[in-house]
């Protein structure tokens, strides 16, 4: 497949260099067709690797998948089961593939709750790719915004206590090292396929100034057209930040 890419031609200082991706619409994709919801899921596992692919076609350093949120624990017994042990497979089939493409993969979670296998998973794989360059995969499972800054917090008012830390020690600039993954930069193109148009609590402080695009395909179908569609779509925004021109 990647062979075949033929990315957009955009000025590098036009293109994102951090993507966030909501890997939604699994479960429609499933029940459109008349099949269990974990089919939609299991058609993801390729398209993510697609994902990845296009990033490296665009030069784009940094992509963040997100594959289960805090908020999943809500699903069927059945479901959330499903996703635990099939987040820890893919990573067994896929880490070797990553690892040779120099994809440098870290999780980007909460740890309660989360199965101990799928983080051992997520532990080998960050150790087997850990001095790889080419590119950063931020595999977000068990990921929650609200959660990521919640802690955040909590580990500053211990630091506090200890009198280590003063309230105006805390700043817009340093606050990102208190969160889950404290090297991961801004986003700058938030992607939705699915149809929906909502967060639904994904790096909710790194995307304070990201470009939203939402696109009406579900994630089982999404090729790596549909990002080089969206990366052109943010290529024509104009990126403000609150001043002008
Ligand atoms: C996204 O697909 C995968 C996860 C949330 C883990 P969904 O399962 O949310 O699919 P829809 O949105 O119900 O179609
Ligand atoms: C967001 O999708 C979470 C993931 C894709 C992992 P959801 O399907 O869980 O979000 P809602 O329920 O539509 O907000
Ligand atoms: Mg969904």
């Amino acid at each position: 497949m990647t062979e075949e890419l033929t990315p957009p031609n955009i000025p590098v200082e036009f293109r994102p260099r951090h993507i966030a991706l909501v890997m939604d619409g699994n479960g429609r994709w499933a029940e459109q067709r008349g099949l269990k919801r974990t089919e939609g899921h299991k058609r993801g596992e390729a398209v993510l690797l697609d994902m990845v692919a296009a990033c490296q076609a665009l030069d784009i350093p940094y992509l963040s998948a997100y594959a289960f949120s805090t908020e999943n624990w809500r699903r069927s017994a059945d479901e959330v089961r499903f996703l635990m042990g099939f987040n820890r497979d893919v990573l067994t089939r896929q880490k070797m593939w990553l690892h040779e493409r120099g994809v440098k993969v870290r999780w980007v979670g909460r740890r309660p709750r989360l199965w101990r296998s799928v983080l051992r998973e997520l532990e080998s794989a960050e150790e087997l790719t850990k001095n790889n360059t080419s590119m950063t995969l931020f595999m977000c499972v068990n990921y929650g915004g609200r959660a990521e800054i919640i802690d955040g917090v909590r580990e500053i008012v211990r630091k506090a206590q200890r009198g280590e830390i003063r309230p105006d020690d805390i700043t817009e600039k340093n606050f990102h090292t208190f969160l889950d993954e404290p090297t991961m930069p801004d986003v700058d193109l938030f992607l939705r396929p699915s149809g929906e148009k909502r967060t639904s609590n994904f790096l909710l402080w790194q995307s304070a100034y990201a470009e939203m695009v939402y696109q009406n395909k579900l994630f089982p179908d999404y090729t790596p057209q549909d990002l080089f569609d969206a990366v052109e779509e943010y290529a024509k925004r104009d990126r403000r930040f609150g001043g002008t021109k």
